[in-house]
């Protein structure tokens, strides 16, 4: 039988966790093969689809971690534990962690960033005999839009975690600026072993690259991911496309080298 990738199927939501009034993780029932960094296309009839990334993935199910935003994501949060979403996907090549074993890892998130890595964080916090040193350097706009606070500070048993946020009032327990700021609190090994991914809003990822490469890291050893205006979500609209390079397919993770051609 000939398979149509664009027919969704249906997945009930399992758990609704909320982080803020505009962003709740959605677990959803899924068995089979998917990755950090990877995305499914999340619809409702009548309202139209989104691309969604994975930020949580278990035996029987996956998180969808969504802002509220517009049409489709406004009606998702109408629904509730019971209920079912259609998807399409997983999409994308998501982050290889082969990419990463065995090197000192920087990674830095910005906002709903934090998303899209937080499965190969969470990998590397279970596995720290697979990696050297990890710095992770999360950035909110104030404390009321922290997301995963609980997994920040469990992570921060075994790694480095800066959280940063960049307005608080005066006795805020959180650093305050802006994600760059901390760059120069990474401890350092030999860079040609660490490897960097940076994911966030284009100016974060832009700026955030720039000091990376300031303190030496060479190109080939920064990843980014990165988030375009998608319809089909499979390499046949042409939506994503920026030169020859199709985001949904051969992205949203792309190594600098590559990535440095597409960032906004
Ligand atoms: C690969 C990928 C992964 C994504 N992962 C997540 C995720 O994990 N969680 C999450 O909340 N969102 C994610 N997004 C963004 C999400 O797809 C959009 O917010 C969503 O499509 C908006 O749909 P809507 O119908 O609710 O809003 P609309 O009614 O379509 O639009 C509302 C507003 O959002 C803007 N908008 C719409 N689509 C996008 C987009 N793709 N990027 C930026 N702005 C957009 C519109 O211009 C408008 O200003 C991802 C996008 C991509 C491409
Ligand atoms: S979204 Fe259609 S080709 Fe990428």
């Amino acid at each position: 039988m000939i398979k149509n990738d664009y027919i969704p199927f249906s997945s009930k939501i399992l758990e609704v966790i909320q982080h803020t009034d505009i962003e709740y993780t959605f677990r959803m029932e899924y068995q089979g093969d998917v990755k950090p960094g990877q995305f499914f296309e999340v619809s409702i009839p009548k309202y139209g689809e989104a691309p969604i990334s994975v930020s949580g993935i278990g035996k029987n199910h996956i998180d969808l971690t969504i802002r509220r935003v517009g049409r489709v994501t406004t009606e998702v949060f109408e629904r509730y534990v019971g209920d079912s979403l259609l998807l399409r996907g997983p999409y994308g090549n998501g982050f290889n962690l082969s990419d990463y074993i065995g090197k000192d890892l920087i990674i830095m998130a910005g906002g709903t960033g934090l998303s899209p890595v937080r499965g190969v964080i969470d990998y590397f916090f279970h596995h720290p005999e697979q990696r050297g040193h990890m710095t992770l350097i999360s950035g909110f706009k104030t404390p009321n839009d922290i997301l995963f606070r609980s997994d920040l500070k469990q992570w921060s048993a075994n790694m480095d975690v800066i959280l940063t946020v960049d307005y608080a009032e005066e006795d805020t327990p959180y650093h305050v600026g802006l994600v760059t700021q901390y760059i120069p609190q990474i401890q350092l090994g030999n860079v040609t072993n660490t490897a960097a991914i940076v994911v966030g809003p284009p100016a974060m990822m832009r700026f955030s690259v720039q000091g990376l490469l300031g303190i030496g890291l060479p190109e080939e050893n920064i990843w980014i991911s990165q988030e375009r205006k998608m319809c089909c979500g499979l390499g046949k609209c042409g939506h994503c496309k920026v030169g020859d390079t199709y985001i949904c397919l051969d992205g949203p993770v792309f190594n600098y080298t590559k990535g440095k051609f597409l960032v906004d």
